[in-house]
């Protein structure tokens, strides 16, 4: 009989222990002001969450690959495209999406936006909506420069542009709130 003074090792079956663990934790959120939790992975696409877990549509799928701009959120204040961000690098930073711009849908670019009878199809309309009330949280008074340097990465097949830019003009001497969370 041989002896030794090494502790047994006892290697658990994998099988049963398996789903004990997940591969990653569930990630709290602050999405327009109310708190969420969401169990999937990291490296989720923010727009997905919002779309298919928190059923937000508002933010649209346009190209997937930060092209386009349909998707576009504020994290943080900034504009962004939850398409390429992922759910996990977020953090702290509350994201507010365009049905958090204004509780009464009356963000004062929402009102030069329907005054001025912006959209047409409207598919990218959250999208320009979004970032131009960024670009006025952080650039109060816009020159045409200004605009279409914040703006041009938000596509719009119908062609709104003119119309865009007399609105965020129109919302500017309307006054926007000086960060929009
Ligand atoms: S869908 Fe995100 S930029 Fe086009
Ligand atoms: S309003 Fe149709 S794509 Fe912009």
């Amino acid at each position: 009989m041989i002896h030794s003074n090494r502790k047994p090792v006892f290697v658990a079956d994998p099988l049963p222990l398996a789903g004990l663990w997940s591969e990653h934790m569930p990630i709290k959120l602050n999405v327009n002001s109310v708190a969420a939790t969401v169990d999937v992975p990291p490296d989720t696409p923010l727009l997905w969450v919002l779309r298919d877990i928190l059923n937000l549509k508002g933010a649209k799928y346009g190209c997937g690959i930060g092209l386009c701009g349909a998707c576009t959120v504020l994290v943080g204040g900034h504009a962004v495209r939850s398409c390429m961000t992922t759910v996990g690098s977020v953090g702290s930073d509350p994201v507010t999406t365009i049905e958090g711009l204004s509780p009464d849908g009356l963000h004062p670019v929402q009102v030069a936006w329907e005054t001025l009878d912006v959209p047409q199809c409207g598919y990218c309309q959250a999208g320009q909506i979004m970032t131009a009330a960024a670009l006025l949280a952080h650039t109060p008074h816009p020159t045409d420069a200004d605009i279409d340097a914040a703006m041009s990465g938000n596509l719009c097949r119908c062609g709104t542009y003119t119309r865009i830019r007399q609105a965020i003009h129109e919302a500017a001497e309307a006054g926007v709130p000086a960060r929009t969370k």
